[in-house]
Parts: C-alpha cells; structure tokens; sequence
C-alpha cells in the first residue's frame, strides 16, 4: 500500500503565518503539522510516500528531504496548478500503479493516527474508506450523509445547506477504483476536480465506500483557538525532558521539555509546555499549553496558552494570552512615554489589545 499526501495550497486561512510559511509546516508542539501525518502513515506500515507539492515545494522538500528521517521512502510529485484533490489523484496516478493507497491532507490531523483504520482497510478492502466527523460548521467541509443503516447515500462539497454534520475528514483509503471515478468526473462549480464528487460517483455506482466515524480530528479552519486547542491536547503527550540550562532560581512544574541549547534563567515554567531549541526564557512566566519554538529570546514578559514560531523576541510584553506568534516576531512593552501601542503588522494580521 502506498500514500499520497497533499502539500500544496495556499493557506488562506491561516493568514498571515502562511503568507511566508507552507500550511503543512505550521507547528503543534514545535514540530510540523505535515510530520505527524508522515509518521502515522510510516506507523500503519505504509512507507512508500509521494508527496504532492505546488508553490510551497522548496520549503516541504527541505523540510522532508527523501524521507529517510522518517523511515520512508518520498518522491514528490508536481502539481502545477491548484486544481483540486482528485487532480492531485490524476497527476499520481503512474506513480500510483494499481496499488491501495491512503491519501493524506498534509495540514490534517487526527489525533491517535491512522493504523487501525488502515488495519481494517486492509482486512476488508471496500473500494473506498472514508473518514467523517461531527462538526460545527459543515458548510467548510465536504459532507456526507448516510442512511439508517450507516450507509453512505451522498456526498457533497462545501453544501451551503448541509445535509448532516458529519465533515470528510482530510484522510481517505482507495483501492484503484478511484482512478475510473476521478476519470468520469468534470470540475466543479469552483473549477476544482473534486475528490468529493469521485467518491460521489463510486456511492452512484454501487461501488463499496466505507465510512468511519472518528473524534479528535482537526484542520486549520483560521480559528487560532481551534490551532491552540491541538496544540494543547499534543503537549499532553509530550515527552518531558531537561536537555537544556535551568538555573537555580527557575522552578519547573509538571509536563515541561527544555530542548537542547535552551537556557532558562529566574523563570517559572509550568507544562504542559516546550522551550525550543537555543531559546533564552529571563525573569519570565510561562504557562500551561505553551510552545515557544528555537531561537526565541522571552524576557521579563508572561506567556500562556499560545504558540510562539522560531527566532521571535518577546521583552517586558506584560501578560500574553492565547496567541499564535509567527517566525521572527518582535513583541516588546512600550518603554517611555506615551504608552501607546505602535504596531508594525503584515498582512491579514489580527491583534486584540488591552485597554
Ligand atoms: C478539502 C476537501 C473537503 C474536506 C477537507 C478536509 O477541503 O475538499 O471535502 O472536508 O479538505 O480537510 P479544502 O481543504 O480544500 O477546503
């Protein structure tokens, strides 16, 4: 069994963290949203990876380079042009073969991973497995409705009036049968060759699609809450480890991983919480659920529940509080009069203050 995994777009919503930055790159717990995705598919046994890629391809394939890391083997296939997830299918389909393949949405993830379904995929081999979760706002997904019996009977995508609440969640199972129905379809209303239509016609043609039902899913939706909610759940897990410099005077409580090159210095730490590697954390709090990643220099400032990306400067910045900071950021208290906000924002920037 292979694995086609989808690292192109644009990340519009993510905005403007992906204006310089590929979505699937965006960290949970100072690691890329897209590794956790190659490694669920390396532990289901699946490690023969292609990896389609658009404007973003440099940096995914600096990022991944041939996949050894991961104990796979990835070929990166070209996509020129965004024009859908079955077009991706049909630009792979050489690669493909006639082999089972797992097609992975690089900025998905599914907490708990993959195996089991890829388990049961392979034992019972429908000719197309499909992953589906409750959600609140199902018009930003693609839906499917099923009968009484579990039964898919429909499939629509982005509905404006939603037959359920049940989204398609970015991993799929094919068995080659999806080739004939990617082949039969015609674009969309917006211009896309839509992997929810391919799947649509298999449900037309009698063909067997399995749906599964799972919780513990989430995508970027450009809800900084819902990054900040995975986020949290993912450091729960994390490993904890003192692998850098804590003085004396810092105090370290519960789940908290200091990377290597780290330096800690009359700072209060509480986890579940990760310092990058060769951060400076001085005379500082920081919180619960807080990942701060490499390079980042936190002085004399207070910071809870958020994620702060490699190289950003946060000083005498009083308390931060549910954020999403991006690389290189310079965050820092007002130090003379007038107290005012002086704000340099890219693009798409939001900020919340204080008054
Ligand atoms: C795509 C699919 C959609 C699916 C979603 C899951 O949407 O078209 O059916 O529910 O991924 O991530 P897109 O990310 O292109 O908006």
């Amino acid at each position: 069994m292979k694995a086609l995994v989808l690292a192109g777009g644009t990340g519009s919503r993510l905005r403007p963290i992906t204006h310089t930055s590929a979505k699937q790159l965006v960290p949970v717990a100072n690691k890329p949203v897209l590794f956790y995705g190659i490694e669920s598919l390396v532990a289901a046994d699946i490690t023969d990876i292609g990896i389609v890629t658009g404007d973003t391809s440099a940096e995914i394939e600096a990022a991944v380079g041939d996949g050894s890391a991961f104990g796979a083997r990835v070929t990166y296939l070209a996509q020129e042009r965004p024009l859908g997830l079955a077009h991706a299918v049909h630009i792979a389909r050489d690669w493909l073969g006639d082999e089972d393949f797992v097609m992975y949405l690089g900025d998905n993830f599914v907490v708990g991973g993959i195996k089991e379904l890829v388990d049961t995929f392979r034992a019972e081999r429908p000719d197309a497995g499909i992953l589906l979760t409750k959600v609140a706002d199902p018009s930003a997904f693609g839906v499917a409705e099923l009968d009484a019996g579990g039964r898919v009977v429909n499939l629509e995508e982005k509905p404006a009036a939603p037959r359920s609440d049940l989204a398609l969640v970015g991993v799929y199972l094919f068995s080659p049968a999806v080739h004939e129905a990617v082949a039969a379809i015609g674009p969309s209303a917006r211009g896309e060759l839509e992997i929810t239509d391919a799947i649509q016609w298999l449900v037309e043609h009698g063909r067997h699609v399995q749906p599964t039902v799972i919780s513990g899913y989430w995508k970027d939706t450009g809800n900084v809450t819902d990054m900040l909610e995975v986020n949290r759940s993912v450091l729960e897990q994390v490993e904890p480890a003192r692998l850098g410099a804590v003085d004396d005077a810092s105090e370290l409580i519960g789940r908290v991983r200091i990377e290597p090159g780290a330096s800690v210095v009359r700072s209060r730490i509480v986890g579940p919480a990760v310092i990058g590697p060769d951060t400076t954390v001085i005379d500082s709090y920081v919180g619960p659920s807080t990942s701060v990643d490499g390079d980042c220099v936190i002085t004399s400032s207070e910071l809870e529940f958020s994620i702060v990306l490699g190289g950003s400067r946060i000083e005498h910045a009083g308390r931060i509080e549910g954020s999403l900071i991006g690389r290189g950021v310079h965050v820092t208290g007002a130090q003379r009069a007038p107290r005012a906000h002086r704000l340099v924002l890219g693009d798409h920037s939001r900020v919340q203050i204080t008054t």
